[in-house]
């Protein structure tokens, strides 16, 4: 990806500043399906294949490097992937604009940064402030799917949501592992060959 040159339009910016949620069966030409979000998507392997894999979901993907969210759009263009839309911003601010309670069926966050500096913490996407939004977004019965490699981020991100009030099927605080046709993110990818652990929970809002 870092060879790939920026694309020059930017993507998803209808959705951008909006004041009330847009209509998405209109969005996604009449469907209806699941509306899943994924915070993050970076290079996209995940969300044009699990996308494609899904054509009854409705996938909107948020990642704020232009480059990347870019190269998504493109690549789902490419593939003709139509139930998928590529958000250019930060899921942070647009998210609880674009969404009513109740209406994601699944959020996704994948390997999200660690955020390593004190000073950058806020930056993460499970804070105190944000992860009770994705709760309500979440309808009841709808799933919040995470996954990372950072073994203490991925302990601190489960309290966070449980604290939240989702439910952890697998038990309070366990991890499941990798369901063998699961479709695995660009990052993924790279640790299915070197077989370094990812801590990968599906939680529930009840
Ligand atoms: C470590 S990468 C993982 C990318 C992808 N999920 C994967 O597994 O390959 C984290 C991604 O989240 C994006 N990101 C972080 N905070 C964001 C935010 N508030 N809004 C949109 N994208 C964000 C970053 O730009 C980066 O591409």
């Amino acid at each position: 990806m870092s060879r790939v040159p920026l694309r020059p339009e930017p993507v998803g910016q209808e959705f951008v500043g909006l004041k009330s949620p847009p209509d998405w069966v209109q969005v996604f030409g009449g469907s209806t399906g699941p509306l899943e979000l994924e915070i993050g998507c970076g290079a996209g392997g995940f969300a044009v294949e699990y996308a494609r894999r899904n054509p009854a979901v409705r996938y909107v993907a948020f990642e704020w490097r232009k480059k990347y969210a870019r190269e998504v759009a493109f690549r789902a263009m490419k593939h003709g992937v139509t139930n998928l839309r590529v958000i250019e911003g930060d899921a942070k601010v647009e998210v609880p604009r674009l969404f009513t309670k109740g209406q994601l069926a699944c959020v996704h966050l994948q390997f999200p940064d660690p955020w390593w500096k004190r000073a950058h913490q806020k930056r993460a996407i499970l804070t105190p402030q944000f992860t009770p939004v994705l709760f309500d977004l979440i309808a009841p019965g709808g799933t919040f799917e995470l996954r990372t490699d950072v073994e203490d981020r991925a302990l601190q991100m489960l309290a966070a949501l449980e604290k939240a009030g989702f439910v952890n099927p697998q038990g309070k605080g366990t991890f499941h592992p990798r369901p063998i046709d699961d479709v695995p993110s660009t990052r993924e990818r790279r640790y299915l060959v070197t077989g370094e652990p990812v801590f990968r929970a599906r939680l529930q809002r009840p």
